[in-house]
């Protein structure tokens, strides 16, 4: 089968590992099942995995593509839930983001959703929203599941909350947005340019500035998943008592922790990762119920994957899919 795969590991230059190709189609055995993918969206995973950072050397070649949705062999229009967790371990809580030996697809050597097939657990097949495309659908399973938990699990904010989204042209960022604003938030974000800016006041950003600009005032809850470049103006910006929850570190994870800031101020730092099964099945509800469709800026047939990650890479290129 047809498929985008990483040839290897490689820190310095990601993008010379991607490869379009013929790949095994994946054997399904013992409660998994096999989807037809119609659409992959591209998240900054694929290029940590293309860095080989989360995977060993053993595993490549690695098929990319967390999330993605499709058809099973029996006709059911599908999305898929990324998180292979062992439900044993998952224990009363249900909550697999929990489970240690937890993995997303792409890695432990499940491969990915950019190809023509792909295998995951049935329980991770979820039936997809009437209301979606395949491309919209394809990127519920890992930016929007994100913010879900971050935003209506890890935060403690209730509806009315002034909150800033870092970097709001990021795939996680965008998903902030709008799932906060249709929640009830007051929605700030920054981003580093005009476009960038724009585009978030269209999401339902109630305003928005330039990166480690000043704030009118200070919010409630930051969201994070730029890390080093912003995690500074970030500790800055949140009020008294007020939460930092943070999912990522695209531009580095080792900040100054500002202790000072952080006691004086009584701020909680919060970490957050993917979603459980019920938060995804919530998430789908609360698209629903709120009309909130999934931001697809750009859209690749697969043949052109090696052009898709290179947008994800080198620009402010908002929520990019591939099509198969
Ligand atoms: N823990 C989890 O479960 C989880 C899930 C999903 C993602 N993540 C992590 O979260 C991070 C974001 O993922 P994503 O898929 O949303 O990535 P993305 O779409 O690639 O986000 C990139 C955005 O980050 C901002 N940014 C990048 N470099 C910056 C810089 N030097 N200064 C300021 N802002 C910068 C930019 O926003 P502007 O252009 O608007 O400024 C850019 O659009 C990644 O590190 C990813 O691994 C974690």
């Amino acid at each position: 089968m047809r498929a985008i795969f990483a040839a290897g590991p490689n820190p310095d230059d990601p993008l010379s590992m991607v490869r379009v190709g013929e790949r095994p189609e994946p054997e399904v055995s013992g409660g998994w099942v096999r989807v037809a993918v119609r659409a992959a969206s591209i998240n900054r995973h694929d290029l940590w995995t293309l860095r080989g950072v989360g995977i060993r050397a053993e595993e490549f070649p690695m098929i990319l593509g967390c999330d993605g949705a499709g058809v099973t062999e029996d006709g059911r229009e599908v999305v898929i839930y990324p998180v292979i967790a062992d439900p044993a371990a998952v224990g009363a809580a249900g909550d697999e983001t929990l489970d240690p030996g937890r993995r997303l697809l792409t890695e432990g050597g499940h491969q990915g959703c950019m190809a023509e097939y792909v295998a995951v657990p049935a329980r991770n097949a979820v039936p997809k929203p009437a209301g979606m495309s395949f491309a919209q659908a394809a990127t519920l399973g890992t930016t929007y599941l994100t913010a879900y938990r971050m935003l209506f699990t890890r935060s403690g904010l209730a509806p009315g909350s002034t909150v800033l989204v870092q970097g709001a042209t990021g795939g996680v960022a965008t998903a902030l947005i709008q799932l906060g604003a249709a929640a009830g938030m007051r929605v700030w974000a920054t981003a580093r340019t005009e476009a960038g800016r724009a585009r978030a006041e269209t999401l339902g950003a109630a305003a928005t500035f330039e990166a480690s600009a000043r704030l009118p005032e200070r919010v409630d809850g930051v969201f994070e998943s730029v890390g080093a470049a912003t995690w500074a103006h970030s500790m800055k910006v949140v009020r008294p008592g007020g939460v930092v929850v943070c999912c990522g570190a695209t531009t580095g994870a080792d900040p100054s922790a500002d202790l000072q800031r952080l006691f004086f101020r009584q701020i909680s730092v919060v970490g957050s990762t993917m979603g459980t099964l019920d938060e995804m099945q919530r998430l789908i509800a609360f698209c629903d119920a709120a009309g909130v469709v999934p931001m697809v800026d750009k859209a690749f047939p697969l043949a052109e994957g090696a052009a898709a990650l290179e947008e994800v890479e080198h620009g402010s290129a908002g929520k990019v899919v591939v099509t198969v």
